[in-house]
């Protein structure tokens, strides 16, 4: 698979996000699934998928540690849609080995922990999401950050031996959210409130008009290191 990859970056060039994302439903029916975190992205990519296919594969990744708003918006999202998007959630006894030994906040005291954190609530859950899958699918935007402008259309994850699907890396923000309101899609209320880009609730701060997208999201931390691991793997 991972020689297709040039040949489908060429075929899907001019291709729609729908198109894209219909072309890789049609391909790989139930081994493809879009892992959404209910961001701005993901909420437009689910209204494309389930419009193309009510029982394609959606699933979130619960850290333990999302906002209020965020549950409600998964909820929300499974109504509106008829859908069921599939929960997963870290190893009860990693969490508590981990906050008893680096403390509930760990994630503040240094990169390394905060790496550690994501790597147990997010990465060890997402292995076990890709359990009998060929490619999934994100919401990645090249526009979104310094460690995501290479981002391609269709990419090969080298680190997890998947294909990588990225229908919206050529979208502006302007782009997702005329979509969104085009067609009347749900999304987080705390967009409305200052915080463009969501992640988990301790990690994540409301932005200044003047800030940069990602500014809120482990702000404390340098921008080259800003990954959760989702997403920085080698190609
Ligand atoms: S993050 O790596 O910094 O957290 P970001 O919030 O920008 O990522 O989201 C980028 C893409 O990663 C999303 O469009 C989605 O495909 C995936 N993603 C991020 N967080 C989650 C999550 N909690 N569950 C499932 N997918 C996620
Ligand atoms: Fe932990 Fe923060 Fe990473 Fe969430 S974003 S998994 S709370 S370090």
């Amino acid at each position: 698979m991972k020689e297709k990859v040039e040949q489908w970056n060429k075929q899907l060039s001019k291709a729609t996000a729908e198109e894209v994302l219909e072309f890789f439903i049609n391909e790989f029916g139930n081994k493809v699934a879009l892992s959404s975190s209910l961001g701005a992205e993901d909420q437009v990519l689910t209204h494309m998928v389930t419009a193309i296919n009510k029982k394609a594969n959606i699933f979130t990744l619960d850290t333990g540690r999302l906002f209020p708003e965020t549950y409600k918006l998964i909820d929300d999202t499974n109504k509106k849609y008829g859908i069921k998007i599939r929960v997963y959630f870290p190893k009860t006894e990693q969490i508590e080995e981990c906050v008893n030994v680096n403390g509930i906040n760990l994630f503040y005291d240094s990169v390394e922990n905060r790496k550690m954190c994501c790597n147990l609530r997010k990465i060890g859950p997402l292995k076990r999401a890709f359990s009998g899958l060929e490619a999934w699918i994100c919401g990645l935007r090249r526009d979104q950050a310094v460690t995501r402008f290479a981002t391609r259309k269709v990419e090969w994850d080298e680190a997890n031996g998947l294909l990588k699907i990225n229908p919206l890396n050529d979208w502006t923000e302007k782009d997702v959210w005329d979509y969104i309101k085009v067609n009347d899609i749900p999304y987080n209320e705390l967009h409305d409130k200052g915080y463009p880009s969501i992640g988990c609730q301790p990690c994540t701060r409301a932005i200044e008009p003047d800030e940069d997208v990602r500014a809120g999201r482990w702000w404390w931390e340098q921008p080259e290191s800003k990954e959760c691991g989702l997403h920085n793997q080698k190609k």
